[in-house]
């Protein structure tokens, strides 16, 4: 293959890692994560064998919402550090043959970002429409709309009589996709980070982009938590047809470009596979990989998980492709989601290889690579505003967004000064220093895996076809060209009777309970808990 065509398939082929840029490492003492301090770790994530990064939002902002409330898209914020800095980062980073995703936050601006701020000077100001403005009557909501953290989507304001929309905090109102201006003027936001040099973007909640013109009211539906939100069925608020034509737009602007990508966040209250599915377009012409959260609300079933990778990747088109996402920066990390008491750890175990075996992009959210856990954060700790409001019923998402676990040391070596949320109170055990010493540690486990998926291009690009063994294992083939993998991972604490007979020699790649390098013909039994990736030697 043709070294140009090869370096375009880098976010099909590699392990994208997401870095929450507050928690990752803070390079000057202020308790906060800073571009200095990912720099320090790019050797790290190279030696992990990540083929990119996407960074949570380092743009300017308020931090209403740490960064999902962007005042300046052009900017760093002072917090994380200068452009010099993330100059510095983009070439460090590729030097390292390691790409950079950013986070594009579109949907909504900051409330003090100076378009916000021309828009609601004057109801005749040029940047009116730029945003969502509708009704003239305090106390009348222009129609039902609620926002996704609480309360009305409608935030009134005083000055020029009007309410204007926020899906989410009032403090990030959302902008208007369908005004030609806005449009060109975010366009120009996006191709100036191209221009930077930046490999992709995720899309933060893409599927919000564009409104019913008509402003209709949803229509009810049982939704599944007590909140508002869910009692309505969102279909003039989000998920509009009107979509594809803004990203079929979008996806032509990258494609100017060399090997760009974007993947998007499609936010559904229930799994909802097809949904994500759909933006991929026809597989060429909208996103390139999209975000289905499936997997997150599952529970620790081996026959569910195979029923939504099922249904996610039958929805895929066919020239479109999957990705694989068990944790991110809004959601229980996957160790406390999944795990049970003792079992966690061994789950995590099972997990790892079932992210980096599956077919699809897998994406890994910092920490999940040595098993760090959610954290229980104290009331007068608590940083994310929808914590805030609802605590103790939702205590909010600063749980999974605690610092990074280097080492033993004081704060972990995320920092020398107390950091900006609290630390896991595990940190002296569990930490990369000390995981990255200890044989069969989840952490050289993951190494390990990801080595092996760069080797075989079964695993990075072949056929999956799942193996229908016995309950509580999920069991599928890889395949491309010559090469047949075949992965096990028993979900569960019991070994299980199953006699392996497939035709030739097979060989152990990676294992939790076998020798790699050990061959065989068949085999009688799984081990509680095991996970097994073998490949099939082919008689010449
Ligand atoms: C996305 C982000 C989340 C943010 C929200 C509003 O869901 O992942 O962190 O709060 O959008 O921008």
């Amino acid at each position: 293959m043709a070294q140009k065509e090869m370096e375009s398939l880098w976010w099909k082929e590699g392990v994208i890692y997401q870095i929450y840029p507050r928690s990752f490492k803070d390079s000057n003492g202020d308790g906060v994560g800073d571009i200095a301090g990912i720099i320090e770790k790019l050797n790290y994530l190279q030696d992990l064998g990540i083929a990119g990064i996407w960074l949570s939002p380092i743009n300017a902002s308020p931090m209403f919402d740490f960064g999902y409330d962007v005042s300046d898209y052009r900017a760093i914020d002072p917090v994380f550090g200068t452009m010099k800095d993330f100059e510095r980062l983009i070439k460090e980073a590729h030097r390292r043959k390691i790409r950079v995703i950013m986070d594009l936050v579109m949907n909504h601006t900051s409330h003090l970002h100076p378009w916000f701020i021309e828009s609601r000077s004057s109801r005749n100001n040029p940047m009116r429409d730029w945003y969502i403005w509708r009704g003239d009557k305090k106390g009348e909501y222009p129609n039902n709309w609620m926002a996704y953290f609480g309360g009305r989507a409608w935030e009134w304001d005083e000055k020029t009589g009007q309410y204007y929309l926020h899906s989410f905090l009032k403090e990030q109102p959302d902008v208007n996709w369908r005004n030609p201006d806005l449009k060109k003027a975010m366009f120009a936001e996006i191709r100036f980070w191209l221009e930077k040099g930046i490999d992709g973007f995720r899309l933060d909640v893409v599927n919000f982009f564009i409104k019913d013109n008509l402003f209709r009211s949803n229509p009810f539906g049982i939704g599944k938590y007590p909140r508002p939100y869910d009692l309505q069925k969102h279909i003039y608020d989000r998920d509009r047809p009107e979509l594809t034509e803004l990203l079929q737009a979008w996806r032509a602007l990258l494609d100017e470009y060399d090997a760009r990508m974007m993947v998007g966040e499609v936010v559904a209250e229930k799994p909802h596979p097809a949904l994500a599915a759909q933006y991929l377009g026809d597989g060429t012409d909208a996103l390139h990989l999209a975000f289905d959260f499936s997997f997150m609300n599952n529970k620790w079933d081996s026959s569910l998980f195979k029923k939504r990778i099922e249904a996610y990747h039958g929805s895929i088109p066919k020239e479109g492709w999957p990705c694989t996402v068990f944790s991110n920066h809004d959601q229980v990390r996957s160790f406390t989601r999944y795990g049970r008491g003792d079992d966690a750890e061994k789950r995590a175990f099972v997990l790892a290889m079932l992210l980096v075996t599956m077919r699809g992009t897998p994406f890994l959210y910092y920490g999940e690579e040595i098993g760090m856990k959610n954290v229980r954060i104290p009331k007068s700790r608590i940083q994310d505003p929808v914590g805030k409001r609802y605590w103790p019923f939702n205590p909010g998402r600063d749980g999974e967004r605690t610092p990074m676990q280097w080492s033993n040391e004081e704060y972990a070596g995320f920092s020398k000064s107390e950091p900006w949320l609290p630390l896991a109170d595990d940190y002296r055990e569990k930490n990369v220093e000390c995981q990255l010493n200890a044989n069969g540690s989840l952490l050289n486990f993951y190494r390990d895996l990801i080595a092996l998926r760069k080797e075989r291009e079964a695993l990075r690009m072949g056929d999956l076809m799942f193996n229908d063994i016995t309950p509580g294992v999920l069991s599928y083939m890889r395949s491309a060209r010559k090469e047949e993998s075949c992965v096990f991972l028993n979900f569960e604490n019991s070994e299980k009777k199953y006699s392996f007979n497939a035709s030739g020699i097979w060989r152990v790649l990676v294992s939790t309970h076998r020798k790699s390098g050990e061959q065989f013909h068949s085999f009688e039994k799984l081990f509680p808990y095991e996970a097994t990736v073998l490949e099939s030697i082919r008689k010449s």
